[in-house]
């Protein structure tokens, strides 16, 4: 660390970061400032999920996370989610199951429902339950969601057995 700052460098949506921040710049911060409209800040207090990314294939909010602390790391916002035009299957599950209303959680919901399958290809209702129970939607019922996420575990089941 110099008196300017820290330097980081870690790998943001497939793209190379390399920058040299505040000692306390807060991650949602920085990402915001760069673009990244998938991380929300709402709470700004690590509680609500709105804010999170994937670092390192983990749920994290980044609104209670500072820059230097995903030195090294893979992040990934929503925006980083599909490798093509085409949506996510989780996003795709999202839209066909209608589970969202003004938007505004969803990228958290999407993220974290991602890294639920990635570690829980077959999760059960209640899987889902406790895995979202730190994003807070406050428009829908959260029957949607869960719904859309096992219908998201459901497809990728298929893919697999046809495969
Ligand atoms: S805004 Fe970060 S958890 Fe709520
Ligand atoms: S869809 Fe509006 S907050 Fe969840």
């Amino acid at each position: 660390m110099s008196r300017s700052g820290i330097a980081v460098s870690f790998n943001l949506n497939g793209r190379t970061v390399q920058e040299t921040v505040p000692a306390q710049q807060v991650l949602a911060d920085f990402l915001i400032e760069r673009g990244v409209a998938g991380v929300r800040v709402s709470c700004d207090q690590g509680v609500c999920g709105a804010c999170t990314a994937l670092v390192d294939g983990c749920p994290i909010a980044t609104c209670a996370a500072f820059v230097f602390q995903v030195d090294g790391c893979d992040v990934v916002t929503v925006e980083g989610l599909s490798d093509s035009d085409d949506l996510h299957p989780m996003q795709r599950s999202f839209v066909d199951r209608f589970a969202m209303q003004c938007g505004y959680c969803t990228p958290g919901m999407v993220l974290t429902a991602v890294a639920l399958l990635n570690r829980k290809p077959d999760p059960s209702p209640d899987d889902v339950r406790r895995w979202l129970a730190g994003n807070v939607c406050r428009c829908t019922g959260y029957a949607s969601i869960v719904d859309a996420v096992l219908d998201a575990a459901r497809r990728r089941h298929d893919l697999r057995e046809r495969t």
